[in-house]
């Protein structure tokens, strides 16, 4: 059984949609260990906390810069991670912590990468930069973290129309289920190999 730690900035909808499919059984080899935020106050932290799974704030804001990344890679140990994934978290992942988690580290775009992703690319504005380019398809992407934005290898995709009409809201709304099922069948392939790879 692998530990999965998800970090999560706000309201921690893919959080829920990781957390039923391991429940369900529809995901396979995983417990949900640690629920990770860099903001106090985030739903996801809430969720946690009431599902009774660890919830841990760290912030560079209240601990500094340095200690924060040690900190981090701290907790991770401390508890055996074996996998990360990112959802809705905030905060651009430490270069320590991508070298001891080297493909470990998992995250979900609200776009089919390379497209729409990079600095700058998060919440609507994704959804505005593809209903400004006319794009009739969009979709989402779950990727490999590296040291750039949305820059490491994709792990699975899946599309999701844009209507006419639609509002950087509406197809927000849409891209969001897209998300809730993509993710956990991107992690599964992740876990797949990583189980694999230790036996
Ligand atoms: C999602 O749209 C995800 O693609 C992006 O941040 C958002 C997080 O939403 N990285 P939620 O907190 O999981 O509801």
């Amino acid at each position: 059984m692998l530990r999965l730690a998800i970090f999560a900035s706000g309201r921690g909808s893919n959080l829920r949609a990781i957390y039923n499919a391991i429940r369900s059984g529809d995901l396979k080899g995983v417990e949900l260990t640690l629920v990770l935020s860099n903001n106090s106050s985030a739903e996801a932290l809430v969720f946690a906390k009431e599902h009774q799974i660890e919830a841990l704030h760290l912030s560079p804001l209240v601990s500094g810069e340095e200690f924060y990344e040690g900190e981090l890679l701290k907790a991770l140990q401390d508890r055996e991670i074996d996998l990360i994934a990112l959802a809705g978290y905030m905060r651009k992942i430490p270069d320590s912590l991508i070298a001891a988690y080297r493909h470990r580290i998992v995250n979900i775009h609200p776009a089919l990468l390379p497209e729409f992703g990079g600095s700058g690319m998060y919440g609507s504005r994704v959804h505005e930069a593809v209903l400004a380019a006319g794009k009739p398809v969009t979709g989402a992407s779950v990727h490999y973290v590296e040291g750039e934005y949305d820059s490491g290898e994709i792990i699975l995709q899946s599309e999701c129309p844009v209507h006419p009409g639609d509002t950087p809201q509406t197809l927000g709304k849409r891209v969001l289920q897209c998300e809730h099922e993509l993710y956990p069948k991107a992690l599964q392939i992740v876990i797949n190999k990583l189980l694999s790879s230790k036996i």
